[in-house]
């Protein structure tokens, strides 16, 4: 394995760019504000900032949906201003990755304006275009096959126009660009090397397991519902291949790609330690454990015993062959503490926050933080749909409480609160000043009311608070070769109320023990050697034998 890769020794935070810091009084946040809160991820430790994208979009997906890959949204600010951003984090020796969305593009794009004005068009088959399906010889016709979008509804939109209809498996202004005609493959090579000379370190590319999709299932109904009907296609290693070969290979940076439904060896290709594709992949059976038969729509809660059985597949079935991304948190996932720790009182929340990120972070792969993580900041508690901005939650709500009466209004808004988007979405808390330092005005979606108390600047100050804890971990887990090159082993696989496991190399051996529960719990320590030392833990001083609730503590030895 190639040791000097630096992504395999470096933390990535994860800016969602709208609810980061805002610079100007718009309420939104900007590139200045990422600007003004370097000093902040410094002090953090963080290596590398992932930035959600801040290009040119209508905003249908909150700039998943973009209208021009070279210019910057106006409301993020200017091309100047990102880079200056990029500049003054180089400076600091923090490295800028930016979020590649080149799966779809928005139905704004000049390409799309072009496409679906007629089948003739230069641009027609820079994207999906299939004529529908009729029973007899009528003029009514029937989408192409039974896929359906992300965000709900058919995955097919009709165009009267030139009477076919148009693939989009996210909303229908996020149209799929059709990855088999070489000229798309071009002009997105062309693209990832304009940005790449400009000095960015690297690219998360978002839902790349979706670019390939096979012709012949494009008139084929699936059995499975959402992008999992196209997840994985016929020619993506060659087209990832293809674009290593054509852009990635000529420069010092990281990728990482968002893979929806990807199995392990799927990733061993995907993301193999030969380089020949990307650096790391996401994968999503982690955010699954608690979805339930109907999706994340629900009240189910994880199984402890889902959650390390999924951490040691992947630990053992990419060791030695490919690399792994570790994230509990994304800006599409709720708050890891709401989610997998407790947040029923102040000392729980504390603790099982801390516990959570140690309980990941020890593990082979680069570990990701989203913004906020690193406060313990939690779930919020909206009460009026009218409150959630997100459109696969507006989407859902329509769908099951109004179309279908399948979900009660008092259901869904549980279960908003518990999966939504939004949750991940609140303006990031600075400090108890109003709109929690964010903004000075009213911010696009709402601050969650605990920023009086929970908030960046009180737990700066604070030696014992969970940022403090983040800090610590983060500068132990970047600098260990065991954690970056160690083998994994587990015990008490079968518990469903601790964690634990022991990374070891040629240079020793660190233990890992966590309690996800507010009970106390013995343990077996006898593995641990007499004279081993605390690396770190969440407890003052650790009573060997037991681990106290949601304690975390880490051996060396
Ligand atoms: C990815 C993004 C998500 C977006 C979707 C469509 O999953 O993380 O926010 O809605 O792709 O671009
Ligand atoms: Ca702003």
């Amino acid at each position: 394995m190639d040791q000097n890769c630096w992504w395999k020794k470096s933390v990535v935070y994860e800016i969602y760019v709208k609810s980061f810091k805002d610079s100007n009084g718009d309420g939104i946040g900007d590139l200045p504000g990422v600007t003004e809160k370097l000093g902040y991820l410094q002090e953090l430790g963080v290596d590398v900032l992932w930035l959600t994208p801040v290009y040119e979009s209508p905003n249908d997906d909150n700039g998943y949906d973009i209208s021009d890959y070279c210019s910057i949204m106006d409301t993020f600010g200017t091309m100047e201003d990102f880079e200056r951003l990029l500049g003054e984090a180089h400076k600091r020796g923090i490295r800028i990755v930016m979020d590649l969305v080149v799966n779809h593009t928005s139905d704004e794009h000049p390409w799309f304006v072009e496409s679906r004005k007629d089948r003739e068009n230069p641009f027609r088959d820079y994207y999906i275009w299939r004529d529908g399906r009729s029973e007899d010889d009528t003029s009514i016709t029937e989408p192409p096959n039974n896929w359906t979008s992300s965000f709900l509804g058919s995955a097919w939109q009709y165009e009267e126009t030139t009477g076919q209809y148009y693939l989009h498996m996210f909303s229908k202004k996020q149209p799929d660009l059709n990855w088999d005609y070489p000229p798309v493959r071009r002009q997105v090579f062309e693209m990832m090397r304009w940005w790449l000379d400009k000095g960015i370190d690297g690219f998360r590319m978002d839902v790349i397991s979706l670019i390939s999709k096979d012709p012949q299932m494009l008139c084929t109904d699936s059995e499975v519902k959402g992008h999992t009907a196209c997840a994985n296609g016929p020619r993506v290693h060659e087209y990832l291949r293809e674009m290593r070969r054509e852009v990635l290979n000529s420069y010092d940076i990281m990728t990482v790609g968002e893979t929806p439904a990807v199995t392990v060896e799927e990733a061993n290709q995907y993301a193999s330690s030969d380089r020949k594709e990307l650096d790391m992949v996401f994968q999503f059976e982690l955010m699954d454990v608690d979805g339930g038969e109907s999706g994340k729509w629900n009240d189910t809660r994880y199984r402890l015993k889902d959650v390390k059985q999924v951490l040691r597949k992947w630990q053992k079935g990419l060791h030695g062959q490919a690399w792994n991304s570790l994230f509990w948190n994304n800006h599409d996932q709720p708050r890891v503490v709401s989610r997998f720790g407790n947040t029923a009182t102040p000392v729980y929340w504390e603790k099982s926050a801390k516990m959570l990120a140690t309980a990941l972070y020890f593990l082979q792969g680069t570990p990701y933080i989203y913004q906020g993580e690193e406060l313990g900041m939690t779930n919020v508690a909206f009460q009026e749909i009218g409150e959630f901005r997100d459109i696969e939650s507006l989407n859902a709500y329509r769908e099951y409480v109004e179309v279908k009466h399948q979900i009660s209004h008092e259901d869904m808004m549980r279960y908003l609160r518990k999966s939504s988007r939004d949750n991940a979405r609140t303006p990031m808390q600075w400090s108890d000043e109003p709109y929690a330092g964010f903004s000075v005005c009213e911010p696009w979606i709402g601050v969650n009311d605990n920023y009086r108390w929970m908030n960046a600047s009180k737990q700066q100050k604070d030696p014992d608070s969970i940022f403090c804890y983040y800090k610590k971990l983060i500068g132990i887990v970047k600098n260990s070769d065991i954690i970056r090159d160690g083998d994994y082993m587990e015990y008490c696989e079968d518990s469903e109320k601790v964690y634990l496991y022991r990374r070891s190399s040629p240079e020793g051996a660190i233990y890992v023990m966590c309690n996800f529960t507010s009970e106390v719990v013995a343990v077996d320590e006898s593995m641990v050697a007499e004279d081993a030392v605390v690396l770190i833990g969440n407890y003052d001083g650790h009573r060997r034998g037991v681990l106290r609730e949601y304690e975390a503590v880490v051996w060396l030895k």
